[in-house]
């Protein structure tokens, strides 16, 4: 007893010590991205990394690791979930098979514009998947990049109906939502890694794909894709996640900073989009991608997805309920 008195004072400054080394210490922190230099991606993580450096005075920094290089956007779900890895910036529907309500944003035909995916992120609807996200997975979303419109490439031929798409192989990401989006289409999909999709598109293993014009454009598709069709089934929203386990390590000034960040990064991501878009689009076809339009307005394509696909996730989003109040809140 009488020792742990003499040393109380001792033990007390050691911890003193620690916590302000702790609170001192430049922080590095390593972010995994799945698309190459020049996408949404890119340039939604450049400006929190940015914004990280301004609103810590330059001490602590973000290194990021475009083109899959820490691995396929599903995995370092898994490291960050266990803490080897601090941040990831990937689309949204690799992050569903860890934790299915964020499928609510990979419905087809449910978010309409890039004003629908301000307004579902930003609000209550987004908050709630984020607590989600963090029970389900241990990653907290503290950002969101807006990317755009899926549209459909392919390498055979221009695809105007759903019948086109017949004898197309078409590579999807492993998402229940769009293999049974496809399966409504008549399709049978490829679920394939992100990060295979080029190689794959380029040996002829699949035929077409579907990602944004700007991730189409950044990952230098034009290259090995010829024809675009401009379905808008998904517009793709690319979460940044930070490992729970690495935030809950940071003090409250530091937490501070990193959600601050991803603030600013989300704005400057929305605005990116809106900037960028139609030059990359014209950049497409000035590369030789040739692109169409569904024939009458993509109805043919909205009535079977979403007949045959929303009431099969009714369950795994949380129930009907959610998708209606999505849409409510939506104004539909
Ligand atoms: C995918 O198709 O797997 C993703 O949308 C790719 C991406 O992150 O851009």
């Amino acid at each position: 007893m009488r020792v742990r008195k003499v040393y109380l004072p001792i033990v007390a400054s050691i911890l003193c010590l620690l916590l302000v080394a702790g609170e001192a210490s430049a922080k590095r922190f390593k972010m995994a991205q799945g698309d190459a230099e020049g996408s949404a991606q890119d340039a939604m993580g450049k400006k929190f990394a940015e914004e990280v450096a301004r609103l810590s005075g330059g001490k602590h920094k973000v290194k990021v690791f475009p083109n899959g290089q820490l691995g396929s956007e599903q995995d370092t779900i898994n490291d960050a979930a266990i803490g080897t890895l601090d941040l990831s910036l990937l689309a949204v529907n690799n992050i569903t098979p860890f934790s299915p309500t964020v499928g609510v944003f990979t419905l087809p035909y449910v978010i309409l514009s890039l004003e629908d995916a301000e307004k579902l992120t930003q609000g209550p609807v987004g908050q709630e998947l984020v607590a989600n996200t963090i029970r389900d997975a241990n990653v907290r979303i503290i950002g969101w990049t807006y990317t755009g419109f899926r549209v459909l490439t392919n390498s055979k031929k221009p695809i105007k109906n759903v019948a086109d798409l017949k004898g197309v192989i078409i590579r999807v990401p492993k998402n229940e939502i769009m293999l049974a989006t496809y399966k409504a289409w008549g399709v049978n999909a490829t679920p394939m890694a992100w990060s295979e999709t080029f190689t794959a598109l380029q040996q002829g293993v699949v035929d077409g794909q579907d990602n944004p014009y700007l991730t189409v454009h950044s990952m230098k598709f034009y290259e090995v894709q010829k024809y675009v069709t401009n379905i808008r089934y998904i517009f793709s929203i690319e979460p940044l996640v930070i490992s729970e386990s690495v935030f809950q390590d940071l003090n409250k000034k530091n937490q501070d900073i990193i959600l601050q960040a991803g603030k600013t990064a989300t704005l400057y991501s929305a605005q990116f989009l809106r900037d960028s878009e139609a030059s990359i689009k014209k950049d497409l076809i000035a590369k030789g991608m040739e692109i169409v339009d569904p024939a009458n307005n993509e109805q043919e394509f909205i009535d079977l997805a979403t007949k045959a696909v929303w009431p099969d996730f009714y369950k795994s989003i949380g129930g009907k309920e959610k998708l209606d109040h999505v849409l409510k809140v939506l104004g539909r």
